[in-house]
């Protein structure tokens, strides 16, 4: 059993009633690889920002759970020596059974997601309290989730999105003992959010359910997935040098940045990382095609993927100066 207090990591409680009190989000980004840890950890040491590192299901298959929580103690080293440390979690996204999250606590993980919105309410409730009774001994925190949001969550692929019934929250969060609580109310995974006609403006998230949840659960903390803008400038750039992603739209940032002074204290973004790398590395191999090192394109990805986070923290959740 590693602790993640032993690697210099923190659970999500003071993140989080700091956040609420202050009227902010805690930035989630994803990563899978040493360049997206790199680019992350460099941008909210340089904006003062608290973080929480997030592993989805899909990043430990791809480069190895033992790698990932190394990588992570070693970010954490350089975050601990430098002039002014910033709180880092170490986050599992969209964990999907009580074995996953038991094995990325027993590794090292400071907060775990149990996502069980597939399942029926009841069962999505003792799966939740289940992940919570063991998480909870080992000062973990977990998120669950209510509600269903539409496109790619780990593997498991949803057409349509059902937003969170209010009526489901109070019940939900005593039953289980969740420490925070992902809702929908109109996001989605990926880069194709909404269907919409050129001209057309996206429709906006129902902040209206939003409000209801926040006076059935007041100051309880709730989390947004699904919550790439899916920026338009990099977008272009994919386009120009090859790529083909037409109709990509996100949630915009005015959107998020409303989102970020209500009960929204923790805002999830993978998408825009990804976009940020693949626009980089697709003009980076345009402009020199006759390189073959691999640190010059990536090398560029990872600034501009800097220069995007901290755009995040500063402009969009707030959490910029917050460390
Ligand atoms: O919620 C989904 C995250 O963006 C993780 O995606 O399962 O492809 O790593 P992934
Ligand atoms: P995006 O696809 O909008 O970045 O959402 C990421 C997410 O919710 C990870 O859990
Ligand atoms: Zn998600």
């Amino acid at each position: 059993m590693i602790s993640y207090k032993d690697l210099g990591l923190v659970n999500t409680r003071k993140m989080f009633s700091k956040a609420m009190k202050e009227g902010y989000a805690v930035p989630a980004y994803n990563f899978n690889n040493l360049e997206q840890l790199q680019a992350i950890i460099s941008a909210c040491l340089e904006s003062r920002s608290p973080v929480i590192l997030q592993i989805s299901k899909g990043a430990r298959k791809y480069a190895n759970q033992t790698l990932l929580r190394y990588m992570a103690e070693g970010a954490m080293n350089i975050v601990n020596a430098s002039e002014h440390p910033i709180p880092v979690a170490l986050h599992l996204d969209h964990g999907d059974t009580y074995e996953l999250c038991v094995s990325c606590i027993e590794t090292g993980f400071s907060s775990v997601m149990i996502d069980g919105s597939a399942h029926p309410y009841d069962e999505n409730v003792e799966l939740t309290k289940k992940v919570v009774n063991y998480a909870h001994k080992y000062d973990v925190t977990v998120e669950g989730e209510l509600g269903v949001l539409a496109g790619i969550e780990d593997e498991v692929s949803h057409e349509a999105s059902h937003y969170t019934n209010p009526d489901d929250v109070e019940d939900f969060v005593k039953r289980t003992g969740v420490d925070s609580l992902a809702i929908s109310i109109g996001t989605s995974h990926g880069a194709y959010k909404f269907k919409v006609k050129p001209g057309e403006s996206v429709p906006p998230l129902r902040f209206d359910i939003l409000e209801e949840i926040e006076k059935r659960i007041p100051g309880f903390t709730i989390v947004l997935h699904g919550a790439s803008s899916v920026l338009k400038e990099y977008v272009d750039i994919i386009n120009k040098y090859g790529g083909k992603m037409e109709g990509a739209v996100g949630i915009p940032e005015d959107q998020l940045r409303h989102a970020a002074k209500s009960a929204v204290c923790k805002t999830n973004i993978d998408s825009d990382g990804r976009l940020v790398v693949t626009a980089l590395v697709r003009k980076m191999l345009h402009d020199d095609p006759s390189n073959f090192d691999p640190r010059k394109y990536l090398g560029p990805a990872r600034e501009e993927l800097i220069k995007m986070i901290v755009h995040k923290n500063k402009e969009v959740l707030g959490s910029a100066g917050r460390a």
